[in-house]
């Protein structure tokens, strides 16, 4: 078959449109520092985020997601709520610097409490859920008021969307739209990330607020309580090992899909490639695809810059 026969059968197109590129903004000046099990992502100091927003902009990718590395941390997160924590700042000089990029935000306490869990933490070590809540809003409050375009979730609390819907809506963000983290597995593939952000658990693990991977109906469960508490767009996390959940959420809701190609499915990626193992680019470019073939609108990936560069030909 010739090229141009392949092009005007392909079914499904991958474009810089679909990607949102998670960044990772830390205290101090001049920081960009690159995470050592994600080749090519930085610690980013917010006076650096300028010209790195501007150049994502150029190629194309709509959207930014942002996580916080704060200078301290406490047992309830409070640095992640302030008018001038790391991630507020960024979104100021962000949204300056590169107006049209959405800038999307994480809203989760781990990266802040000392403990590196998703909740507050009671007495006996169990996560109060109510109690989180709170703190949640005020996160998500925090945020809108520094020009964040959509909050997300990522916490698995229940109730949350909810709470943060009210939260907006009281005090005039209600044209802020929430991205949830609808189906989020208590996965493996987030060690990575943890390194970046320094936040895993001090003790115990997540199982008791994320999802157990053997369980596909219960996911569609999660994402329909989210849309009915007034989610805008539902995520399927990880992407690659969940890709029937994928299909199967976009197959049931009519609601923008999103999906979240994590950390550690980069990093194995890039692993096997230094190692000559496979051929990265190729590889990270079919994982990607099939992705969005599964059904994502949106894919959130670290390999967005390079993807972008490669579809912009
Ligand atoms: C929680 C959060 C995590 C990720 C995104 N938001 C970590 C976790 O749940 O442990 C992981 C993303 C990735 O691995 O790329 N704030």
């Amino acid at each position: 078959m010739s090229e141009g026969l392949r092009q005007m059968t392909r079914e499904f197109r991958l474009s810089p449109e679909n990607l949102i590129y998670p960044l990772f903004v830390t205290f101090g000046k001049g920081v960009k520092e690159e995470i050592g099990s994600m080749p090519g992502n930085y610690r980013w100091s917010v006076d650096k985020l300028a010209a790195e927003a501007k150049e994502i902009r150029a190629l194309g990718i709509p959207a930014v997601i942002l996580f916080g590395i704060p200078e301290t941390k406490d047992e309830k997160g409070m640095s992640g709520c302030q008018p001038d924590g790391v991630v507020q700042n960024a979104i100021r000089e962000i949204k300056n610097a590169a107006p049209e990029l959405v800038v999307i935000t994480d809203v989760c306490i781990d990266e802040y409490t000392t403990h590196g869990h998703c909740g507050i933490v009671g007495p006996n070590g169990k996560i109060l859920n109510d109690e989180s809540l709170e703190m949640l809003a005020l996160m998500a409050l925090s945020h809108a008021e520094a020009g964040a375009d959509m909050v997300a979730p990522s916490d698995m609390m229940d109730g949350r969307v909810a709470v943060i819907r009210k939260a907006l809506d009281t005090r005039g963000f209600s044209d802020i739209p929430i991205m949830a983290y609808a189906a989020k597995y208590a996965s493996g593939f987030y060690g990575p990330f943890r390194e970046a952000c320094d936040s895993s658990p001090k003790f115990g693990n997540r199982a008791t607020y994320q999802m157990d991977p053997p369980n596909a109906r219960e996911a569609l469960r999660e994402v329909a309580l989210d849309i009915q508490e007034g989610a805008d767009i539902v995520m399927v996390k990880p992407a690659l090992s969940y890709l029937d959940i994928i299909r199967d959420v976009r197959t049931r809701f009519d609601m923008p899909v999103a999906a979240y190609n994590v950390s550690g499915e980069y990093s194995m990626v890039m692993a096997a490639a230094e190692k000559g193992w496979i051929d990265g680019h190729r590889v990270m470019m079919e994982v990607l695809l099939s992705i969005h073939r599964a059904g994502a609108d949106m894919i959130l990936t670290y390999y967005a810059k390079q993807a972008a560069k490669d579809l912009n030909g």
